[in-house]
Parts: C-alpha cells; sequence; structure tokens
C-alpha cells in the first residue's frame, strides 16, 4: 500500500515525539518514500539528524532556511504528498491547523495540500478531553482529515488516561488501512450527483422521484477517500455529506442541471446517480391549492436531460456514467440509455426487487460498456458497490 508513495510525516512538540522515529523506520521499510516536517518544538525533543539517517532524506525545520532539493519548499512538498502524517500532534499543533494558520513549514503544508491527512493527537487527558480540543478535532475531521483515536494508559505527565500516542505499528496499520486503498483516485476531479430532484406544485406540494441518496453519497464518499477531489451535487436526501466533500444542494431538476454544468467542465468523471424527475409542473400555484370537489389537473412539461447533456458536450478524456432504473427490460433499456447519452458506462438497477434500488443498504447491479459487454455483480451493500463502481472507472480511464 505504502510501496513508492511520498509520505510525509510531521512531527509537533510533544514527548512522543521520540516514537516518531519508528514511524519513519517502518514506514520506510514499507516501501515509502519518507520527508520528515519537525516543528521548532519538536526539536527540543528530537534532532533533525536522526530522522535525516533514518529516512535517507533531508528533514525540513524551518521555512527560512537554505533550499535544499525542493523548488518552492512548502509548495513542493505539500504536492509531492500521497500521505501526510502528524505524529504526535499536540493539542496547541491541532488548534492552529483547525484554525487555518500557516505560521511554519508543517501547518503550511497542510494547508497546501490536497492529500490525506492523518493525526496522531497525543497529550494529557484532560488536555484531550477539553471541548476546545474536540471542538478543534472536530472541525478537522468534518474537513475529511484522519484522526488516530490515542490510547488509554500511563502519561508522560504522571497521570493515567487517555492521550498516549499509539504505538508506531498501530499508527502505520492505520494509515495503510484508512488511506482508502492506495488513494489511486488522487489527482482526480470526480462530479457525483445523487437522490431524487423535488418539482415544486406550490408551495406545500411537490412531485418527486423515490431516492434516498445513499448510492451517490457511498460513490462520493468513496471517491473522497480514495484521493480525488470531489463534488457531490444533492436533491433532498436526510444523508449527512461525506467528509471533505463539496456539497451543492438543489431542489429541482433544472436546479440541478446549472449546479452540473457549472462544475462539469473541471471533472474528468462524473457519475450521475439522481433519480432526476422528468417533468416538472408548468405553471407552479404561488399560493398553497385549495381542494374543491373537481379534479386536479397538472400539466407537466419536460424536464432537461443532464446526463444526456452531457454526453453531447463530453471533452476528450472526460468519463461518463449513468444509472438507469428499470422494473422491465432491464439491458435493453440501460443499452438504449447508454447509447443515446453518450456514456462509458451504464449501472442497470432493477428497482423491482427488495433489496436492490431505492432506499435500501445494499444493491444489484449489471454494468454495461460500450464495447456491449456487461458485467453482473452479486448483491452487495452500496458502500462496496461504489469502491466495485470506482475500481472499473479507473480501469476505463
Ligand atoms: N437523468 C438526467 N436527467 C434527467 C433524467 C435522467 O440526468 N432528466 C440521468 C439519471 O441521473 C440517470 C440516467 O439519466 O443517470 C437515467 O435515468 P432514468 O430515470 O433511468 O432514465 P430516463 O433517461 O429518465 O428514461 P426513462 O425515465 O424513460 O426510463
Amino acid at each position: 500500500m505504502l510501496k513508492d508513495k511520498n509520505v510525509i510525516l510531521g512531527v509537533t512538540g510533544g514527548i512522543a515525539a521520540y516514537k516518531s522515529v519508528e514511524i519513519a523506520s517502518r514506514l520506510r521499510k514499507a516501501g515509502a518514500s519518507v520527508h520528515v516536517i519537525m516543528t521548532a518544538g519538536a526539536q527540543n525533543f528530537i534532532t533533525p539528524l536522526t530522522f535525516r539517517e533514518i529516512t535517507g532524506n533531508p528533514v525540513t525545520t524551518t521555512m527560512w532556511g537554505e533550499i535544499t532539493n525542493y523548488n518552492v519548499e512548502h509548495i513542493a512538498l505539500a504536492q509531492l504528498a500521497d500521505v501526510i502524517i502528524v505524529a504526535p500532534a499536540t493539542a496547541n499543533f491541532i488548534a492552529k491547523a483547525a484554525m487555518g494558520m500557516a505560521d511554519d513549514m508543517l501547518t503550511t503544508t497542510l494547508l497546501a495540500t490536497k492529500a490525506p491527512i492523518f493525526f496522531a493527537p497525543a497529550m494529557n487527558t484532560n488536555m484531550y478531553e477539553n471541548s476546545l480540543t474536540q471542538g478543534n478535532i472536530q472541525k478537522l475531521v468534518d474537513l475529511g482529515w484522519h484522526f488516530i483515536p490515542p490510547a488509554t494508559g500511563h502519561l508522560a505527565c504522571g497521570t493515567e488516561g487517555k492521550g498516549r500516542m499509539p504505538e508506531p505499528a498501530e499508527i502505520v496499520a492505520f494509515v495503510e488501512e484508512n488511506s482508502a486503498m492506495s488513494l489511486d483516485m488522487t489527482g482526480h476531479k470526480v462530479l457525483v450527483t445523487a437522490a431524487g430532484t423535488y418539482e415544486p406544485i406550490d408551495p406545500v406540494r411537490y412531485i418527486g422521484n423515490r431516492s434516498s441518496g445513499k448510492m451517490g453519497y457511498a460513490i462520493a464518499e468513496a471517491a473522497q477517500k480514495r484521493g480525488a477531489e470531489v463534488v457531490l451535487v444533492s436533491g433532498p436526501s436526510a444523508l449527512k455529506a461525506p467528509a471533505g466533500v463539496k456539497l451543492i444542494k438543489v431542489e429541482t431538476a433544472a436546479q440541478m442541471r446549472d449546479a452540473v454544468m457549472d462544475n462539469c467542465q473541471q471533472a474528468d468523471i462524473i457519475i450521475k446517480a439522481a433519480a432526476v424527475a422528468d417533468y416538472r409542473v408548468q405553471e407552479v400555484s404561488e399560493h398553497k391549492i385549495k381542494k374543491n370537489d373537481q379534479e386536479l389537473v397538472l400539466v407537466l412539461e419536460k424536464n432537461p436531460d443532464i446526463l444526456k447533456e452531457l454526453g453531447a458536450k463530453k471533452r476528450a478524456g472526460q468519463l461518463l456514467v449513468g444509472f438507469a432504473a428499470e422494473t422491465q427490460n432491464l439491458l435493453e433499456y440501460a443499452k438504449d440509455k447508454l447509447e443515446k447519452k453518450n456514456l462509458d458506462m451504464i449501472v442497470a438497477n432493477d428497482v423491482s426487487r427488495k433489496d436492490a434500488g431505492f432506499n435500501t443498504d445494499t444493491n444489484l447491479v449489471k454494468l454495461l460498456y460500450r464495447n456491449g459487454t456487461v458485467d453482473e455483480l452479486p448483491l452487495m451493500s452500496k458502500h462496496l458497490l461504489a469502491d466495485e463502481l470506482l475500481n472499473r472507472v479507473l480501469r476505463l480511464k
């Protein structure tokens, strides 16, 4: 997993800094190229020379020194990184990171990177449990940063409790497990749509499509974890935005179209999992429609077909994936949509089944490609399916 990856190891000023030497050593043994950045505080606990000898790379200790082998050093390191680990991360350093400060090489690198970031907090129990620290951690978790939970045990300050930095082997294992399996989507810009759209009838009522958003949110989350930059355009959904994903909330198909068009140029992978309402009410009533004894007739007009528009203007290198929710003639209808909408892959979904489609946690799909091949996947969780879909998308790239 870490083989041939560039890992930046940030070391801040805590007593656990001595353990970071073993982290560096383990990372190197795992085949990574390790670049250490030390804060001024860290250098009071351990010398840069130790890390230089262990990693075989220059150690960055200041923003103001001679440039070693990097161009603009903080930017170069931020770009070079496949993953950044800060261990130990002190309460002070976490606070600075949560404020978005850039007053030394490590904070600056964190601000400039797109790589996944892991923090291993290490501090006194009360400092760790303080709501200020917890608030700072939460802020960073919400951005998609990973926190390796501290261990409980004897602390250097003489107390017992939570706050010990986990053992180096555990930290490396956590990073390997969570760095989204090889970060193979780093550099990709992914646009995902999810959930149904609501088309208003009056200020109170709407016409809509059934869709919880679970599939689209799972895809957005998986792509983000694998290192992609993800924009998620979502119709109404009860789900929480996956950490680190840019969420654009919309209601109607027209709003979804505009949000998708605004963001499609940059994206090299577009996955349209949304259940877009094909029709909207022609004349939306300004006031609540009162009932009477007559039938109510609503005239519906067609909504834009967003996917078709994307297919028509697809640029070279852009990959377009659609969904087909069908209750009959699954393969035939899906193939037709694949061709008509100029897609590279379509995920065909039999929504008449109880264990697949709307609001379920599992899904059963067939994947159709332009060359006519059909890939039948077994019933699996939407999260697992999200990764399987992305694996196949990457193979098409
Ligand atoms: N889609 C879209 N805009 C629409 C309708 C659908 O972008 N106005 C997209 C969906 O996000 C999905 C794919 O097109 O990826 C197929 O959607 P689906 O509802 O299955 O098919 P339709 O094209 O609407 O055809 P029909 O309703 O006749 O099955």
